[in-house]
C-alpha cells in the first residue's frame, strides 16, 4: 500500500479501520484467555477518556508536562505500597512487562559492573522464566544460565545455587511464572542473591495486581514481594490484571540506589542533557494517564472484587478440567494462569482439542514442552468459564484419539 494521494474523510478512515477488525478475536465475548484483560465497559470508558485527554503529550520531558511526572510517580507509589516497598522503594513506569524485565536485567548488569567490575555477566533463571529475559540477554549481553523446574514446576533452588558464580549479576524468580501459574520459591532465591550482594528480580508481571489482593481476601499467598529480604526489584503489569490498556507496567526497585543503575544519562552530543528511564525516548502519555485513571477508578475495593471473581473462576476452571476424563492441570496454579494437558499425551492430543475449541470461538495459547493449552483467567473471562468447561468436555469427546500434525505454538508471532 502507498500513502493515499488525497486524505480521506474522517468517516472513511474510521470505517476502514472498523472493517479491518473483521477477523480479530472477539475478546468482548469473554472467550479470549489472554492478550486483553477487560474489567467492564465502565472501566474501559474511564481508560479511554483518560488516554484521550493525554493523547498528544510526551512523557519524555516531565518538566514540560509536570502532570505526566506526577501521574507516573503516583502509579509507582501505589505499586510500591502494594508490594510493601516502604518509603525507600523507587521505580518508573514502562511500556509493558518486557520493558520492565529488560530494564531489570540492564540495572543488574550495570550494578555488577559498577560494584564488582563484572565484565562477562550472567543471570540465573528458570526455564519457565518469561522469554523477555532471553531478549534482555541478547540486548544487554548478559548470558543466561537456564535452570530446570522441579516436578511442581517451581525452579530448582539447589541447581540455581550451583549455577551462581562470581560473574552472576541477577537471580530471577516469578510470581507466578506464566506457563503453569506457580510461584517460584522467592525467599530461597532472594537469600542466595543477598548472600552475594547481587540483584534478585521478581517477575510479577502476571501476579503484581492479583497477589496483594488475594492475600487481603484471605487466600494463601507465599512470600514474594519486598517483605522478602534480598528481593531487589519487582516488575508488575498494570496492563494485565491491573486492567489498564496496553502500554503500562512498573519496575520497582527496593531503593533509589538500585534504581540508579537503570537510568541512562548523557550530555556529550550537540543536543544537550538527556536523561531517560527506559528503552523509548519519546514516551506516550496516554497509557500513563489511563493506568493512573483505572487505578483510581477501581480503588482497593474494585481490585478486591475483580480478584475474587478471577480466582473463583480459576478454581472452577481447574476443578472442571480435572473432572474431564483424559485431561489434567499442570501443577497447582497459585494465581490466574492455568495449563491444561493430557493425562496420557499418546491417547489425547490437546493441540487437536485446541483446534476444536477454536472452531467454537475460544482463543487460548498452545504451549510446549509439554504440549499444553494455556489460559490466563481474568475478570473479563470469568463469566465464560462454565461454558468453556462444557465446550472443553465436548471437544475432548469429539476429538477422541485423532491428532493434528501441526505442532506449532503461538504465544507471539511476527506477522
Ligand atoms: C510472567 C510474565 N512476565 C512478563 C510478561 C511480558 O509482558 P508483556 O507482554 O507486557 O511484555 C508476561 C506476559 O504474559 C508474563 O506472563
Amino acid at each position: 500500500m502507498a500513502l493515499p494521494q488525497s486524505g480521506l474523510s474522517k468517516n472513511a478512515v474510521l470505517s476502514q479501520l472498523d472493517a479491518l477488525r473483521a477477523d480479530d478475536k472477539d475478546w468482548r465475548s469473554g472467550r479470549v484467555f489472554g492478550l486483553v484483560f477487560h474489567a467492564g465497559d465502565d472501566v474501559e470508558e474511564v481508560a479511554r477518556e483518560a488516554s484521550t485527554l493525554f493523547l498528544s503529550e510526551n512523557g519524555l520531558n516531565p518538566l514540560a508536562f509536570p502532570s505526566i511526572g506526577r501521574m507516573q510517580q503516583d502509579v509507582v507509589d501505589i505499586a510500591a505500597d502494594l508490594f510493601h516497598g516502604g518509603d525507600e522503594a523507587a521505580g518508573f513506569m514502562t511500556s509493558g512487562g518486557t520493558e520492565s524485565i529488560l530494564l531489570a536485567v540492564e540495572a543488574a548488569r550495570n550494578r555488577g559492573r559498577a560494584e564488582r567490575d563484572v565484565a562477562a555477566p550472567n543471570m540465573v533463571i528458570a526455564n519457565s522464566a518469561h522469554a523477555a529475559f532471553h531478549k534482555a540477554s541478547e540486548y544487554f549481553g548478559v548470558a543466561v544460565r537456564k535452570i530446570p523446574v522441579r516436578a511442581d514446576w517451581r525452579v530448582d533452588v539447589d541447581a540455581t545455587a550451583a549455577a551462581v558464580d562470581d560473574d552472576t549479576v541477577l537471580v530471577v524468580g516469578s510470581a507466578p511464572q506464566y506457563p503453569q501459574g506457580v510461584i517460584d520459591p522467592i525467599p530461597e532465591l532472594a537469600s542466595l542473591a543477598a548472600e552475594r550482594g547481587i540483584n534478585c528480580h521478581v517477575d510479577a508481571c502476571m501476579g503484581g495486581f492479583v497477589l496483594p489482593f488475594a492475600q487481603r481476601l484471605g487466600r494463601p499467598v507465599p512470600p514474594w514481594d519486598f517483605r522478602v529480604d534480598g528481593v531487589t526489584s519487582i516488575s508488575a503489569d498494570i496492563h494485565k490484571l491491573g486492567y489498564a490498556p496496553k502500554g503500562a507496567s512498573v519496575l520497582i526497585h527496593r531503593n533509589q540506589e538500585l534504581r540508579s543503575h537503570q537510568i541512562f544519562v548523557f550530555d556529550d552530543w550537540l543536543g544537550g542533557f538527556y536523561a531517560s528511564s527506559g528503552i523509548a525516548g519519546s514516551k506516550p502519555a496516554g497509557p500513563i494517564a489511563s493506568a493512573w485513571a483505572v487505578l483510581h477508578y477501581l480503588g482497593e475495593e474494585g481490585y478486591l472484587r475483580l480478584t475474587d471473581v478471577t480466582l473463583a473462576a480459576t478454581e472452577r476452571l481447574i476443578d472442571g478440567v480435572r473432572a474431564i476424563p483424559g485431561l489434567t492441570v499442570l501443577g497447582e496454579p497459585e494465581s490466574q494462569c492455568v495449563a491444561i494437558s493430557a493425562v496420557d499425551p499418546d491417547a489425547l492430543d490437546v493441540f487437536k482439542v485446541m483446534d476444536a475449541l477454536a472452531e467454537r470461538g475460544w482463543h487460548l495459547d498452545r504451549q510446549q514442552p509439554p504440549d499444553s493449552l494455556h489460559l490466563t483467567v481474568s475478570a473479563g473471562t470469568a463469566p465464560a468459564i462454565d461454558a468453556f468447561v462444557a465446550d472443553l468436555r465436548a471437544c475432548v469427546e469429539k476429538v477422541g484419539a485423532t491428532r493434528t500434525s501441526d505442532r506449532s505454538t503461538d504465544y507471539a508471532t511476527l506477522e
